[in-house]
């Protein structure tokens, strides 16, 4: 697994998302298609940007009771993503349903990452929000020993915390992190940011970038910028 950038295509439908992809003419970006985008289109949506030869990111965070996450993984399964993602915080029984469920019967399967905490969540809404009193960087460790001793592949976390999941999990262990802002650009409603280059340091695999490329002048420049300054 090499170090990319993932591009989150937050559009509400086909068409925007179609229109926004042409502009990469030859190039092929790791795609990442969230709730907003499945919702509007369905799996129809899924196929098409992988007919146009995208790895895909489907990031739907599931997060139920573990038979319901097993059941939708095995449907989840058939789409021929690239990688896919639950909520750790739903427990450990529900990574591994999670896990077994996205396994297809001859044993292939996408890659399969948790979410830690969202990089909206600061200190104090973990504290008196979630009422979880401790510190955030402990939080994400703990989420991130959980889901790889429930054998998913890794994490989605802030790049802030890449290192110490790295320290704890093993370099191996992926740590996919959004909350990527550019220095000069706005953080938006995003609380533990770092820039492309700053992540590469931090030892993140693989940035998830949304605003920073899909609201920019010019989304090519501003995805050549972070390719530049995260990968090569
Ligand atoms: O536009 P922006 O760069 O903030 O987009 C970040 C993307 O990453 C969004 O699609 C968001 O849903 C997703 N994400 C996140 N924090 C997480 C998990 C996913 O921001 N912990």
């Amino acid at each position: 697994m090499g170090k990319d950038v993932i591009v989150a295509c937050d559009f509400e439908s086909a068409e925007k998302t179609v229109a926004f992809l042409s502009l990469f003419k030859g190039r092929k970006p790791f795609v990442k298609i969230g709730m907003e985008l499945f919702y509007a289109e369905g799996p129809s949506i899924v196929r098409e940007i992988k007919a146009r030869g995208h790895r895909i990111f489907l990031d739907l965070k599931l997060h139920d009771i573990p038979n319901t996450v097993k059941k939708a993984m095995m449907v989840l399964r058939n789409l021929d993503v690239d990688m896919c993602n639950v909520h750790a915080g739903g427990g450990s029984a529900m990574m591994r349903g999670a896990l077994e469920g996205l396994t297809r019967p001859d044993g292939t399967r996408p890659l399969l990452i948790a979410v830690t905490q969202l990089t909206s969540t600061d200190q104090e809404t973990l504290e008196n929000d979630l009422l979880i009193k401790m510190p955030m960087a402990d939080v994400v460790s703990h989420y991130a020993r959980k889901a790889k001793e429930a054998g998913l592949d890794g994490v989605v976390c802030s790049p802030l915390e890449a290192k110490d999941v790295h320290g704890n999990c093993g370099s191996s262990f992926l740590t996919v992190t959004p909350g990527v802002r550019f220095a000069d650009g706005s953080a938006g409603d995003q609380k533990r940011i770092m820039t492309p280059a700053d992540a590469k340091k931090a030892g993140s695999d693989y940035i998830v970038v949304g605003r920073p490329i899909t609201a920019a002048a010019d989304p090519v420049a501003a995805y050549e910028r972070c390719v530049n300054d995260f990968v090569d």
